[in-house]
């Protein structure tokens, strides 16, 4: 075998390609139930993932074992976050250390209003988006800050979920089905503000059954197929692929 002598240059370039965040090879079960089967991705710094596949095909799984959920447990793997060994977090290690998830039921939390709910995100130590940026960003929210959180419709329920994740220290945003149930007025408002949120750098990994949306939204696609990846690469790739769209996303 040939050695090799890595100059200071090699060293600096190997360093600056290292992917902001990269999961290498996660394996989750709950209980004995193996479903995530050694899944990797990599994103890049600002850059929206969409992470897609049929039903059941291990995405919220795989999103859950990202941000350290007890169920599934990861066994095997590493998660790497700006540098920082996420695997070895528990679930509020890895929020504090910038990983945002907004589950699909989306969580509002009873009896407070738009605003309380922000400032209990807020509670969090770090520095997440103060209120006035986020009414910027969400003017709908900006209008209804003092009504009752559940009262909100279900897309501005979603965006109130979103806003949420960035008034915490957040580096890495993971949404769940964001679309669903909404019409698809509202999914272009979402996708707006995702596309603004991008803008200031935040990193998304993005699930969604409306495979369409989702990837003209993305830079990046990773197909699961059984917690397996069965492609990655572009957006752009899955969007001209009409075997790949037919085999894993019905579309
Ligand atoms: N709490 C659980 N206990 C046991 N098995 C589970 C649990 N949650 C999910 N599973 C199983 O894990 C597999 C992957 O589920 P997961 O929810 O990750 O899929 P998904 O890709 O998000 O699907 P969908 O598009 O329907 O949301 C499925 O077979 C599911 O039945
Ligand atoms: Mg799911």
């Amino acid at each position: 075998m040939q050695s090799q002598v890595i100059t200071n240059s090699q060293a600096a370039s190997v360093e600056t390609t290292m992917p902001f965040f990269a999961v290498r090879d996660m394996h989750a079960y709950y209980g004995e139930s193996y479903i995530v089967q050694g899944v990797s991705l990599d994103v890049r710094k600002g850059e929206i993932l969409a992470l897609l596949g049929r039903n059941g095909a291990g995405k919220t799984s795989t999103l859950r074992a990202i941000a350290r959920t007890d169920d599934p447990q990861m066994r095997q793997g590493e998660i790497w976050l700006d540098g920082a060994p996420i695997h070895e977090m528990k679930a509020f290690q890895a929020a504090r250390a910038g990983i945002q998830l907004v589950p699909e039921d989306r969580r509002i939390i009873a009896g407070l209003t738009v605003e309380e709910n922000l400032m209990l995100a807020k509670v969090a130590p770090g520095n997440g988006w103060e209120l006035e940026q986020i009414y910027q960003s969400f003017p709908r929210l900006a209008e209804r800050r003092t009504q009752e959180g559940v009262t909100l419709s279900g897309g501005e329920q979603q965006m109130l979920a979103i806003a949420r994740a960035l008034a915490r220290d957040i580096k890495l945003l993971l949404l769940d089905e964001p679309y669903e149930g909404l019409a698809p007025v509202i999914v272009q408002e979402i996708e707006r503000i995702l596309h603004s949120i991008k803008g200031l750098g935040i990193t998304t990994i993005i699930v969604e059954q409306n495979a369409v949306a989702a990837l003209k939204l993305a830079d990046r696609a990773v197909i699961l197929d059984t917690g397996e990846v069965a492609f990655s690469g572009t957006a752009k790739e899955v969007l001209d692929n009409t075997e790949l769209r037919h085999e894993y996303l019905a579309i």
